[in-house]
């Protein structure tokens, strides 16, 4: 099947619904291709809340500082000036859509703490801000005549102008559309449109312990530079340092607001280890508090450590945080009596598809917004809750070029190939797929985790280049299906995390290698990005 719209957007997280509600508020018929149901998203699970300027007693100043010394000394100043200051803005445009912050007694903005903050700005819906915004967004988008939201299409790859001859000069190219797989037909159709947006989001489940759901795979990286789009910093896989321990691989993310309301880290001892790590102690950046608990963990043998926040009662705990109460309870832990096993899990892809402040990528037509997108907001290290605050805003900025862009390019676009499957048949292979992702988030975890060494990632090579090998063989022989293709892309993803974290000759921010313990003087970003010729 074809279809034609202005503008298709993948993905239904923060990033993606607000971008496209902007564009079709512009007047252009906007698509929206979700590949699971439309609220499954890492949005949908944030806890901690939205970093933003809205005290008097804050001020913008002071918020870039924060996000700059997080960052490691790799943050795009004045990417982070602009991000923070348009905060404010943004933030009414969802409370105008119905989004209602937790307030304190007073009646203002309750606002949460979180580490490498120095003044209370989290902006928060108890432990679930995520879902509220994510349930705002997608009430917008239901009732919007221009856009049409479509679940469970899988977006493969790019079509751009080169892959099908139409790129005649070098410095011709665009994105003219996409490939998507239809969970529902089992077929793959082609969506025509001058601009594309990934709006995909991250690829914790590169990692066998992850924070993430599932549909994190990071797809929109691997389409953008299987297209020769440059992607940048993927060694900088933010770990949180507290999921609580279980034996799943699926990790339940304890907010690093708990560490806010006062709660402490402590081995198994008992000591608070963390005023020995950094004079910010348990609200240090998350990836100092991370490799502390890493160490404190090999240091006593022990597979956790635990969190205490017991001076707060039950009461206050299920007031200010329900789903986390819930969650620990239903493990058989008492926030208000029992310190926590908690462990770190990997969380957050700093890095990402490299886009200007305007969301626009080096491809014409293409634009990345959100976790999937590498502004320079982030640095080496994310600060807590400047990741819904990036989407926001760029959101915002990539709309409005958009519309531009799209004011521009009035003409025509050409008829596109469909899919071709060749002699493609059903796979009757399940268990290699299944056994083929263990292995690969397991070699993550083992050699590309919190503390890295040469060794290590050169072993990590060697495997993952064996399994993508494999998997492209079973991608051109069977009939694609989802699985399959996220398998192909954490793959993929996976060797540029290795290839870009074995540039990096120096520890920074979140990537920490043994072997090159100190910063280098130059500060430089590990860019990849693939030969097509
Ligand atoms: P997502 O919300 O992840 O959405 C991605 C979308 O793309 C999904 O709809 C997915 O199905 C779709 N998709 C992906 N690939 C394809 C494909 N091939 N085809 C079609 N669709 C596709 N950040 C904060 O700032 N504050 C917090 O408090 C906070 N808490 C967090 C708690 C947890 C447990 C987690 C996991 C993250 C948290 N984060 C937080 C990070 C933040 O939630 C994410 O970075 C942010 O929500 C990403 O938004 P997004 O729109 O870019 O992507
Ligand atoms: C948390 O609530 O600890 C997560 C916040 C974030 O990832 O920004």
């Amino acid at each position: 099947m074809n279809h034609a719209f202005d503008a298709i957007v993948v993905g239904s997280g923060i990033a993606g619904l607000s971008l496209a509600l902007k564009v079709a508020d512009g007047g252009r018929r906007v698509a929206i291709l979700t590949k699971k149901s439309r609220a499954e998203s890492n949005t949908n699970y944030a806890q901690g809340g939205v970093a933003c300027v809205t005290s008097d007693s804050d001020a913008f100043a002071s918020h870039v500082e924060d996000t700059l010394e997080a960052g490691d000394g790799l943050c795009r100043r004045s990417v982070v000036e602009e991000i923070v200051s348009e905060g404010p803005a943004r933030i009414a445009e969802l409370v105008q859509l119905g989004l209602e912050f937790s307030r304190n007694a007073a009646g203002t903005y309750d606002l949460g703490q979180e580490g490498g903050h120095t003044h209370r700005r989290i902006l928060h819906v108890k432990d679930m801000t995520g879902k509220a915004i994510e349930d705002a967004l997608l009430h917008a988008v239901a009732s919007h005549p221009r856009i049409e939201l479509r679940e469970h299409v899988f977006a493969i790859d790019l079509i751009t102008a080169r892959k099908v001859g139409l790129a005649l000069r070098e410095g011709d190219d665009r994105v003219l559309g996409l490939y998507a797989h239809d969970n529902g037909t089992g077929e793959v159709d082609t969506y025509a449109a001058p601009v594309v947006v990934l709006a995909t989001g991250g690829a914790g489940q590169v990692y066998c312990y992850t924070t993430n759901p599932d549909i994190a795979t990071g797809d929109g990286i691997a389409m953008a530079y299987r297209a020769g789009v440059p992607v940048e910093n993927l060694e900088f896989i933010q770990f949180h340092p507290t999921t609580l321990y279980s034996l799943e691989q699926k990790r339940f993310l304890v907010s690093e607001a708990v560490r806010g309301e006062g709660a402490i880290l402590r081995n198994l001892e008992g000591e608070a280890f963390m005023a020995r790590y950094h004079p910010l102690a348990d609200l240090a950046p998350r990836d100092i508090v991370a490799r502390a608990i890493d160490a404190e963990m090999k240091k006593s043998g022990s597979a956790f450590v635990r969190l205490d926040i017991m001076h707060k009662s039950e009461a206050e705990l299920r007031a200010r945080f329900p789903v986390i109460f819930e969650n620990c309870l239903a493990l058989g832990y008492n926030l208000a009596t029992d310190g926590i096993p908690v462990v770190p899990a990997a969380h957050y892809t700093c890095g990402g598809v490299v886009t200007n402040l305007d969301a626009e990528t080096a491809l014409a037509g293409l634009y990345a917004c959100g976790e999937v997108a590498s502004t320079g907001l982030h640095g080496a290290n994310r600060l807590a809750s400047n990741s819904l605050l990036e989407a926001v805003v760029m959101a915002h900025r990539g709309a409005g070029s958009i519309l531009r862009y799209l004011q521009l390019r009035a003409e025509e676009l050409p008829k596109l190939p469909a899919w071709v499957s060749g002699d493609a048949h059903d796979s009757d292979e399940q268990v290699v797929i299944a056994h083929n992702w263990d292995e690969l988030r397991r070699t993550m975890w083992d050699y590309v985790g919190i503390v890295r060494t040469t060794k290590r990632l050169e072993r990590a090579r060697t495997r993952i280049a064996n399994l993508a090998a494999e998997i492209q063989e079973y991608y051109w022989n069977f009939r694609v299906e989802p699985r399959l293709l996220e398998l192909r892309n954490l793959t993929l993803v996976a060797k540029l995390v290795v290839a870009c974290a074995m540039q990096r000759h120096e520890s920074r921010g979140l990537h920490y290698i043994l072997d090159h313990p100190s910063k280098d003087a130059e500060v430089r970003d590990t860019v990849l990005q693939r030969d097509l010729r």
